[in-house]
């Protein structure tokens, strides 16, 4: 029967491949209508290039002449500007659908074809959900990300992903789509908040220490001058940490994650779980912070790394900052957790472990009692 049924079938292999490519600048000053990094990405594209500003409220506020200064550099450039849209801040804009079909309706509005250029100036979340809008609208449209705060220009705006969130569900909604370019202007930084800066700090110290021990060293050589946002010490951190998420997208085999392994999440699985049980009042990067703390300390009593490194990671997150015990870590609920993160993940359960100071390593099952002693231990820190 079988036999009969495959005998009758035929089948066409269709296979193609896509070279993405696009270019993450770290500058200054980029609308400084002298600054040629963006006319240089547009110019020779289009004869009259179209241009949506959509810029983050947060930034907006802090930054009231920013939008100005864009059409400015439009002008002077003879880049077609339309009127900036300003969007809510943070997570509001990935939770509020208007915002999405906001975007859309200035696409029709002002014709905004596939060569025309959405300019998104904003912290991860925004960059974020103007991605998704500019991913979707005519089925993408270029787009060139301004990320303007540290964990967005070390790392979510950096990447190939974007995403809203749907009925409360963190990202339940989005594409992988990579960007037309990045440009990451460390002047935007200037307004945002010691904690926010803070926050993008974590995500350094996650690359570091699954992949690059000297890295590793480096950032707990500079852990004071972090602490400060010291300018060279920030800015070396943010161009190494983007350059290992850059490196990791294009070398590892799997850059629209189609596998279950996430190497990159490595402390995720609770803080992800940790910012939903605080309603979004723990930044990202804070909890990955405290997801670290968490799974090195779980490292450790595993036996792969030695009670001193754990030590030293500890240090190194305290002495950036980090506020390590939080009091709703007495609400996390490992199993359940782990349960959730690996229905994230496709039905495999699959966590990033250290073997080593850079070195981190996959496993597909955890000891639940030992992580939960894990959480216990960091609870107990002072
Ligand atoms: N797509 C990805 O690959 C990826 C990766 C990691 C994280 N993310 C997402 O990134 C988001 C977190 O991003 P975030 O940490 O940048 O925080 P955020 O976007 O929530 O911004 C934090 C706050 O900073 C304000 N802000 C931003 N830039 C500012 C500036 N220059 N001056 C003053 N205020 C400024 C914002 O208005 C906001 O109030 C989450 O939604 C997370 O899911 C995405
Ligand atoms: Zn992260």
């Amino acid at each position: 029967m079988s036999s009969q049924k495959s005998a009758s079938r035929q089948v066409i292999c269709q296979k193609f491949t896509i070279n993405f490519q696009y270019s993450v600048f770290f500058t200054r000053n980029c609308f400084d209508v002298q600054d040629s990094t963006l006319i240089d990405l547009i110019d020779n594209l289009s004869e009259s290039p179209k241009l949506l500003a959509i810029i983050d409220e947060g930034v907006d506020q802090t930054n009231p002449d920013l939008a100005v200064r864009i059409e400015q550099y439009c002008e002077h450039h003879n880049i077609q500007s339309l009127p900036s849209m300003i969007v809510p801040a943070g997570e509001d804009c990935k939770n509020d659908g208007s915002v999405i079909d906001d975007i859309y309706s200035a696409v029709e509005k002002y014709e905004i074809d596939r060569h025309s250029y959405i300019l998104v100036v904003g912290g991860g979340a925004v960059v974020d959900a103007v991605g998704f809008a500019a991913a979707t609208a005519h089925r993408g449209v270029r787009l060139i990300r301004m990320p303007s705060t540290v964990l967005g220009q070390n790392d979510a705006g950096v990447g190939v992903k974007n995403a809203v969130n749907y009925h409360k569900r963190k990202n339940f909604v989005g594409t992988f789509a990579p960007p037309f370019a990045v440009i990451n202007d460390l002047n935007l930084l200037q307004t945002l908040s010691p904690r926010d800066k803070r926050a993008g700090i974590a995500e350094a110290v996650k690359v570091a220490l699954i992949k690059d021990p000297a890295f590793f060293d480096e950032l707990y050589d500079s852990r004071h001058a972090l602490a400060y946002f010291e300018e060279a010490s920030t800015k070396h951190m943010i161009i190494k940490c983007a350059q290992a998420h850059l490196d990791h997208i294009a070398t590892s085999g799997d850059p629209f994650e189609l596998g279950s392994a996430r190497p990159l999440d490595f402390g995720h699985w609770s803080a992800h779980k940790l910012e939903e049980l605080t309603n979004n009042e723990l930044r990202h990067g804070e909890a990955v912070a405290i997801g670290i703390a968490l799974d090195s300390i779980y490292s450790g009593l595993k036996g792969h790394i030695t009670q001193q490194q754990v030590n030293k990671i500890i240090t190194l997150l305290e002495d950036v900052g980090f506020d390590l015990v939080h009091p709703v870590l007495k609400e996390l609920n490992v199993v359940k957790a782990l349960a959730e993160f690996k229905e994230h993940l496709g039905g495999n359960l699959c966590i990033t472990l250290l073997s080593d100071i850079g070195t981190g390593f996959e496993v597909n099952q955890i000891d639940e009692a030992l992580m939960a002693q894990a959480l216990d231990n960091l609870m107990s820190l002072n």
